[in-house]
């Protein structure tokens, strides 16, 4: 049988159409409906009630952020950050609505094993459930004008702490699962640095590619057990992109550790809130070009402010 070419036209129009139509419909779907749902009961539900969520860079930013929500969600909480003292303000802070916490701190850029096993040592005798890779940092600048010192930083604490943390920790989570009958957790953060390639930050990007190509197969090896969410938001008013800022793209980190929250279990990555979605989606139609062009500008000025800051 021969297929007219016109025909044959109508029906590719047609399925790009449909295939258009479902894209679209999933995206209100994950950027407007599932922030405005009832999220700490479903969490609750799904992880098990008075469980325990281990957080990387808890203590500020979009971590501190994702602590609060927890906690509000009657998640016990264990807060991983350098600087004890502003952890124990947090513990403070989230102790008194009620939820246990205990604090570790740590430098998660010294890739030792001790740092890792005092991770492990403060989870082992909780039922752990919910394990946010936070902790990252970034540098924008041409490859050569990073320090070296540098570069090494961004490695350990972004690609190495983000492995090893999730290797030391998943038997944890996995036990919680066997044990509970019901799932663990694993929240990746990435950026949307990551998804395109950054020239003027290209290690950063490279490291956040990392977390996605870390994240997504392991959503899919511990799939009977484990919800699995590679986060890429974008700007966020926090203390890493202070002074960075442009302010049309910028979200508090509550609305993103929200959005973000309201996805886990629902789809493997995402760009947290909607406004940072439409502009991964209009990024992605942007001629590679003109992207990198802007890329680059946006981020030699961003190194400037950095430079200006003493990073
Ligand atoms: N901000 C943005 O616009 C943006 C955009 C996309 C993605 N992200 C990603 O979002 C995540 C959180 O970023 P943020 O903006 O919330 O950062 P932030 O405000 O700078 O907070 C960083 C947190 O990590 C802790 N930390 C930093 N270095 C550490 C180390 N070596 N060891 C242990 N803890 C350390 C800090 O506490 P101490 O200083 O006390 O250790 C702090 O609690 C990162 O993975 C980042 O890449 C951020």
């Amino acid at each position: 049988m021969v297929i007219d070419t016109s025909v044959a036209l109508q029906i590719g129009g047609a399925a790009l159409f449909v295939w258009a139509l479902v894209n679209m419909a999933r995206w209100i779907w994950l950027y407007f409906w599932l922030p405005q749902r009832s999220i700490g009961e479903r969490l609750a539900k799904r992880f098990g009630p008075g469980s325990w969520a281990l957080i990387t860079g808890a203590s500020d930013g979009l971590g501190k952020a994702f602590a609060q929500e927890l906690a509000c969600y009657g998640f016990n909480l264990i807060l991983v950050s350098r600087t004890q003292s502003k952890l124990d303000l947090l513990k403070d802070e989230i102790q008194a609505q009620g939820v246990q916490v205990r604090t570790v701190a740590a430098d998660l850029s010294n890739t030792s094993p001790q740092t890792y096993e005092s991770l492990a040592i403060a989870a082992q005798d909780v039922d752990l459930s919910v394990l946010i890779n936070c902790v990252g940092t970034t540098v924008h600048r041409r490859y050569c004008d990073v320090a070296a010192k540098t570069l090494r930083h961004l490695l350990a604490v972004n690609v190495s702490t983000t492995a090893i943390v999730t290797h030391t920790l998943l038997p944890l989570l996995l036990r919680h699962a066997t044990s509970t009958g019901r799932r663990a957790a694993v929240l990746n953060v990435g950026s949307i640095v990551g998804r395109f390639y950054w020239p003027g930050t290209q290690l950063y990007g490279a490291c956040k590619a990392f977390i996605d190509h870390l994240s997504i197969p392991l959503a899919y090896e511990y799939r009977d057990q484990l919800d699995v969410l590679s986060f890429q938001p974008t700007v966020m008013a926090t203390a890493m992109a202070a002074g960075t800022e442009p302010g049309a793209i910028t979200i508090s980190p509550e609305r993103a550790a929200h959005a973000a929250l309201s996805h886990l279990g629902h789809t493997l990555t995402s760009h947290g809130h909607w406004r940072h979605g439409l502009l991964a989606a209009f990024l992605v139609i942007l001629p590679c070009r003109i992207r990198n062009a802007l890329f680059l500008k946006e981020a030699l000025a961003m190194g400037e402010v950095e430079l200006a800051n003493g990073k």
